[in-house]
């Protein structure tokens, strides 16, 4: 099948980011935990944004203990903008595992440490390399890319099942010597060199191993099919103040969608007799008990998520003399910034900032 030179492929890929590896600061030393909150900030978010979240995080929670042992409103705001606020959830979940099964020791075999909360094989395979320099594959959409263009391999990768085929083969093409090394080499090479659009091929260090630049269809590797589009959702969102300027803000359940995040108090709208406001104003009377005037703001915030997109329309409201809403909290606009919003409210909240 493909006649890739393992030995000369694994050395010159590993020369190169030896040379060329950037510093992050994730790099500065092996310490198990902070590998494993790199890699879960790294799953869906750049590196350029990663960093600063990083640094604050490991400065907040600088041990796996302060962070088992903190409070979840303070490990959400620390994650506050990132998204996928599921991913320090479950990651404050699995390090408290790792705490009272484990000694506050991370787990150094695939079988252990994949039973813990939102380790997938990616994870597993990155923690495992980089901490323990055990020879497991780490596969993300960034190796895929490299390595089908290595190997000229089409199968579509937005198939869960594509990933195993990469493992599989990555189990035998990984350095059993310098596993971290070569994880992290083709990272690096998938988002400096082997990017998705234009790869540098001429400045490429595997270019000589690359069955893709042989037949000339970098370019059309990977396969990726696509997803279906995000469905569109109309909402209104109202930011809520009494007389003495306290808001009231809503607490999200503690599943589903940005669980646990606050909001401002909201509600899906539909398109029918009532007008957009009339149906906020109802919503907050039902929901919270909460009577109030509004006024819309200009513009509207959008947010997309992968398989909805909020359109959501804001109104500032003034909660009437003598209505005391239930299911809200009060808080001063000095105690705002110690609660976690998700990125669309905190817009919502710069939109009434500007209309002040
Ligand atoms: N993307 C995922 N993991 C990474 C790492 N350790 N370094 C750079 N980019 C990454």
């Amino acid at each position: 099948m493909h006649s890739l030179h393992i030995e000369d492929f694994r050395r010159d890929l590993i020369s190169w980011y030896l040379r060329e590896k950037r510093d992050l600061p994730w790099r500065l030393d092996q310490d198990p935990y902070k590998v494993w909150v790199s890699e879960i900030m790294l799953q869906q978010t750049r590196v350029d944004t990663v960093i600063p979240y990083f640094l604050n995080f490991t400065e907040k929670f600088p041990t796996l203990e302060a962070l088992a042992a903190a409070d979840e409103e303070d490990v959400l705001k620390a994650w506050e903008g990132l998204g996928y606020y599921s991913r320090v959830r479950n990651l404050q979940s699995a390090v408290k595992e790792v705490v009272s099964t484990y000694g506050g020791v991370v787990p150094n075999t695939p079988e252990e440490i994949s039973k813990l909360k939102g380790v997938g094989p990616y994870t597993k395979g990155a923690i495992l390399s980089i901490a323990y320099g055990v020879p497991e594959p780490a596969v993300d959409g960034n190796v895929m890319r490299v390595m089908s263009r290595i190997l000229s391999i089409w199968e579509d990768i937005a198939k869960p099942k594509t990933r195993t085929i990469f493992e599989k083969i990555l189990y035998e093409v990984i350095s059993k010597e310098q596993p971290s090394e070569f994880n992290q080499a083709l990272m690096e090479l998938g988002a400096i060199v082997c990017t998705p659009t234009s790869p540098s091929c001429l400045i490429c260090p595997v270019r000589e191993h690359c069955q893709a630049f042989e037949e000339g269809v970098q370019t059309e590797l990977p396969v990726k099919s696509k997803k279906k589009k995000p469905r569109p959702v109309s909402m209104a969102a109202a930011v809520l103040k009494d007389d003495a300027g306290n808001f009231y803000i809503h607490k999200r359940p503690s599943s589903g969608l940005l669980a646990n995040l606050w909001e401002f108090p909201n509600c899906e709208t539909e398109i029918e007799l009532l007008s957009q406001k009339e149906q906020l104003v109802r919503y907050l009377h039902d929901e919270y008990e909460a009577d109030a005037e509004m006024e819309p703001l200009s513009g509207t915030i959008q947010h997309i998520f992968s398989h909805l997109v909020w359109n959501i329309s804001v109104y500032a409201a003034r909660l009437k003399p003598g209505s005391i809403p239930k299911n809200l909290l009060k808080v001063t606009e000095a105690e705002m910034q110690k609660y976690a919003f998700p990125v669309s409210h905190q817009k919502i909240y710069q939109m009434t900032e500007a209309h002040k």
